[in-house]
């Protein structure tokens, strides 16, 4: 007999889930790795019976997953923290509850002091959220906060669900976590702990995964993610280049990139790889920080500027096409204007395609704070205005010359006009186009048609066929 004509037993003919779903909503900020690790924390919310929502007025149970890297950064979870707390006090008055998680970097390095200011009930740091079943059961039996913050990145990665199905046709992979490298501005090291690579089955298990829901680029993520290294099948050690290479061989991964990486750990082979693969994009995020030598050495970055072009014109000499993106500080205590000259000339001689520039923000805890030397505001504020203004023509202009080209585009979502799609270039431009939904998850080329400072306008050819 089949098994569906069985007759029912009592735990058949009851309805599937007994207790009513609860909800969560997580609210992510700062970098891609946070936006990676919101989703590990609603699949293993998931398997234990929580359903995401997209507002925090109907959840049980809401998550503000962190960022330290800045002041800024850290003030904006702080007022989002009181903004939860008043819908928690309301929740109450209605007789309701509502659990406040802070979890990532604020709740690593400010865990203790989060939870005594802020009545929040659970703190998770960046590598307990495998955990977060667990501490939400010990919270409902506690009377104070459950703080988590200990350090077992591996464990993590090892007890974590499988990903879940995600529309997005271009997913984040995180491969490497953690930094040794203690630039003297950074929180890095102490809130994301020493540096950890995961290893290679799991890695190639979940591109697989991801790759038979439908994703088609995948961008290896790390705080330092060319420092990866990892175990081949036979035994031998694996660098950043082995592992792409085996990535590309993944069938339905069409599309690599990786990010960030440190110019001191782009090793030969991972250079020989952007000529090799062709399937790695054409497009590399290389922070250089600063131009002076001086600034550099204060930083702790271990490179010189010189050390910087010449990776740069290595780089384009193995893969012509290379586009590239960069971090930079202004206003690094102790920094003179002809400091600051010297990042203008990098960026002028080195053309990037896109950058992220930021005025140096004291971080409690780390070197750089205690330096002398601290910079004006409005100082930081004219040289982050001057150099942005550079990088923002290199940027148009990076774009402007996409006009008249083919591009290969893979479409990943509708754009907000009907009838509209949009995906992104080699170069991660956003690229628009008349074009039917079904598109999406495709990779056809088109041609750019006029472009802006922040993306491209196209048109599809050859619809029938799909571009590699
Ligand atoms: N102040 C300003 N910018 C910082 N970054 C990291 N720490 C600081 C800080 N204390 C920038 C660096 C890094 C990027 C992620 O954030 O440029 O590459
Ligand atoms: Fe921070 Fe990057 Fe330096 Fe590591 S290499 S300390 S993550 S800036």
């Amino acid at each position: 007999m089949h098994d569906a004509c069985a007759p029912k037993t009592e735990k058949d003919t009851r309805p599937i889930a007994e207790a009513p779903e609860k909800r969560v909503f997580i609210k992510t900020f700062g970098c891609q790795m946070n936006v990676y690790d919101s989703e590990r924390m609603a699949d293993t919310l998931g398997a234990a019976g929580f359903a995401e929502t997209g507002s925090p007025e109907n959840a049980d149970l809401v998550i503000l997953n962190t960022c330290h890297i800045r002041e800024k950064a850290a003030e904006k979870v702080f007022s989002e923290l009181g903004r939860m707390r008043v819908l928690r006090e309301t929740r109450r008055e209605q007789g309701g509850d509502m659990m406040i998680a802070v979890a990532g970097c604020v709740a690593q390095a400010e865990g203790e002091e989060i939870a005594r200011r802020a009545a929040v009930d659970i703190i998770v740091g960046p590598q307990s959220y495998h955990r977060l079943p667990e501490l939400i059961e010990r919270r409902a039996g506690n009377r104070g906060p459950v703080i988590e913050t200990e350090f077992p990145a591996a464990e993590k990665f090892a007890s974590l669900p499988a990903p879940k199905l995600r529309a997005a046709p271009a997913a984040f992979l995180t491969v490497q976590e953690g930094c040794d490298k203690f630039c003297t501005f950074c929180v890095v090291p102490y809130t994301r702990g020493a540096e950890y690579s995961r290893p290679v089955a799991q890695i190639i298990e979940e591109a697989k995964r991801l790759a038979e829901r439908g994703v088609r680029e995948i961008t290896l993520i790390g705080q330092n993610v060319n420092a990866w290294a990892g175990q081949g099948p036979s035994g031998k050690t694996w660098t950043l280049a082995d592992l792409l290479r085996a990535l590309s061989e993944v069938d339905g991964i069409a599309r690599l990139r990786f990010t960030t990486s440190h110019p001191n750990d782009m090793s030969d082979a991972l250079i020989a790889a952007h000529r090799d693969l062709p399937k790695l994009m054409p497009y590399l995020h290389l922070p250089f920080q600063s131009g002076s030598d001086r600034i550099l050495k204060a930083m702790n970055r271990k490179h010189r500027m010189e050390d910087y072009l010449r990776l740069v014109d290595r780089l384009r000499d193995a893969r012509p096409d290379l586009a590239l993106s960069t971090d930079i500080i202004v206003g690094f205590p102790g920094e003179t204007e002809a400091d600051f000259e010297d990042t203008m000339r990098i960026v002028e001689r080195v053309h990037f395609a896109q950058a992220y520039s930021f005025k140096y923000s004291a971080r409690p805890g780390t070197p750089a704070a205690d330096r002398p030397g601290h910079v004006p505001e409005d100082t930081k504020s004219q040289r982050l205005a001057s150099l942005q203004a550079l990088l923002f023509a290199q940027q148009t202009a990076f774009n402007s010359a996409m006009v008249g080209r083919t591009l290969a585009v893979l479409w990943e979502s509708r754009g907000r006009n009907d009838g509209q799609v949009v995906g992104r270039s080699p170069y991660l431009q956003p690229v628009y186009a008349e074009g039917d939904t079904a598109l999406i998850g495709r990779i056809t080329d088109v041609e750019i048609m006029a472009a802006s400072q922040n993306s491209l306008r196209a048109v599809i050819k050859n619809l029938d066929e799909d571009a590699t």
